[in-house]
């Protein structure tokens, strides 16, 4: 395996890499073509995916590969034939969840011991975690990490054949993989990731440790993966990175994040654009003027700033102030008008005092979020926070966490208030999850809209009046 000094493995050893998982696909598939021949009925997979959207993607991905072996989708693990969790390591309720999960699977795995329990995403990054499950779960059939996702077919086929648990866990990659097959869980909207990992080290945040280093797709792989999507029929996609504001950073020329969304936004059939996440200290002007004349690009940006104290921000290591905040949202605001900003905010930083939070507190009301998801500190074993010693007792966190919530619930409704008897574009997504009858959408400012609709609607843009506001979504009447 031939590694580049910057640790990209070179893209002919990842094409060859790929061509060979191919072969595994056809292995797969041969041995369930032989069961089905055998016991009449096909092999069943179901996936359960943790965590952020670069995620979801991921399991997308896992999905093609699966259903290219084979496989069918079903969403009943008692049907299964493989169940894979896809996890996430972010904070530790998404931990327990997997451990909570991986428990109740082995009076299953006992009644059924053909059945394949995999495991894999960015909780399998932590060395720790994978001894854990290789002493209390023993029934985990295959274990692998975020670095070799692509070679699932070649695992699975290696799970199968063995019968022994198999764990592959890489350290670091460079690999970019292209073309694996995908199976996209929506029909009118497409998530793409366009770079993996993560340079920022917040002194919280897990996610560089189990993500690796930026790595960045090529604009041609993003602009025909677009163009594909595109002739499907999709009409909205959202462009995926930790951090999409470095995009580009480690092609060594000036391509960046903005020329990007110049390039995507040419694509024919696709309506609209969207991206996260934008990192506060990298939101260039650039990118700023880009979003503006980009027609496909929608008014919403997702910038989490995470605390209001610049204090805590410097101990967070997010390399950016309280004022230069509130002055990028300034800037922002006066080139996009209307533009729908979102956050994410983290209650309990060790050390944080109700000073502290109060200008957390000052910030919300200050900037008026359309929305913000808001998070208690979770203490993660290798980051440098968890190492402090003054952490936030859990009562005041959740103190905290609660006033924050009844600030920024009255603060959306207001806003959404605002939407009252207004006209507004809906991209039609399907049947609305939570109202039955209803068909549900988005604006281009992101929010929910929930309406009387017919299927024919699905992936068209539609007017809807608005008449009724909740805190999270609107309800209205086409026009
Ligand atoms: N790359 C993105 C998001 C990463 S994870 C960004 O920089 O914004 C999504 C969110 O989880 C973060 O924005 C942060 O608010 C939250 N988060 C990350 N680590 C956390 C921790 N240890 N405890 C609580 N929340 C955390
Ligand atoms: Fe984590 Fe910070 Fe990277 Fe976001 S930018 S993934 S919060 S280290
Ligand atoms: Fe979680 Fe990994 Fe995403 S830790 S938030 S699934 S990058």
């Amino acid at each position: 395996m031939s590694i580049d000094t910057e640790g990209r493995k070179t893209r002919e050893v990842c094409a060859e890499d790929i061509a060979l998982q191919q072969q595994y696909i056809e292995k797969v598939k041969e041995l369930n073509f032989l069961s089905a021949a055998q016991k009449g009925k096909p092999k069943h997979y179901s996936i359960s995916t943790f965590g952020c959207q670069m995620n979801e993607n991921d399991s997308e991905r896992l999905a093609g590969m699966l259903n290219a072996m084979g496989y069918t989708e079903t969403g009943d693990i008692q049907q299964s034939d493989i169940i894979l969790y896809n996890t996430c390591c972010v904070r530790e309720n998404a931990e327990l969840k997997v451990y909570g999960h991986l428990g109740a699977l082995k009076k299953l795995k006992r009644e059924n011991p053909d059945l394949v329990i995999a495991v894999c995403g960015c909780m399998m990054q932590q060395s720790e975690v994978v001894e854990h499950i290789r002493q209390k779960y023993g029934h985990v059939d295959l274990i692998f990490g975020t670095h070799n996702l692509y070679r699932f077919p070649e695992l699975l086929h290696k799970a199968l054949v063995h019968k022994e648990t198999v764990i592959d866990i890489w350290e670091s990659s460079g690999v970019i993989a292209e073309n694996m097959p995908i199976t996209r869980k929506e029909s009118v909207k497409a998530w793409i990731t366009v770079m993996y990992g993560c340079n920022n080290f917040c002194s919280y945040c897990i996610v560089p440790y189990v993500r690796g280093r930026e790595r960045s797709r090529r604009v041609d792989d993003i602009v025909n993966e677009v163009k594909t999507l595109g002739r499907q029929g999709y009409k909205e996609i959202t462009l995926l990175g930790q951090n999409v504001n470095s995009y580009g950073k480690d092609f060594g020329d000036s391509t960046d994040f903005a020329d990007l969304l110049e390039k995507v936004n040419e694509v024919e059939g696709i309506s609209r654009i969207r991206f996260m996440t934008s990192h506060p200290k990298d939101l260039s002007d650039k990118l700023i003027e880009a979003m503006r004349n980009c027609e496909k690009v929608c008014e919403h940006l997702h910038l989490p700033v995470q605390a209001g104290s610049s204090k805590v921000l410097k101990e967070m290591n997010r390399k950016y102030t309280k004022e230069q905040y509130l002055d990028l949202v300034s800037r922002i605001r006066a080139r996009i008008p209307g533009i729908s900003l979102t956050t994410d905010i983290i209650v309990g930083f060790p050390g944080e005092t109700e000073e502290d939070f109060e200008d957390t507190l000052s910030v919300l009301k200050q900037v008026r979020f359309d929305m913000a998801y808001t998070f208690l500190y979770s203490k993660r074993t290798g980051t440098p926070a968890a190492k402090r010693p003054e952490q936030v007792p859990e009562e005041i966190k959740k103190q905290r966490f609660d006033r924050l919530l009844e600030v920024q619930n009255k603060i959306s409704k207001e806003i959404n208030d605002g939407l009252l008897h207004k006209e507004v574009e809906v991209l039609v997504e399907g049947l609305s999850k939570n109202s039955a009858r209803k068909y549900s959408g988005r604006t281009r400012t992101n929010k929910i809209v929930n309406f009387k609709g017919s299927n024919e609607l699905v992936g068209k843009l539609v007017k809807v009046r608005i008449e009724k506001i909740h805190t999270w979504s609107l309800e209205g009447t086409i026009i």
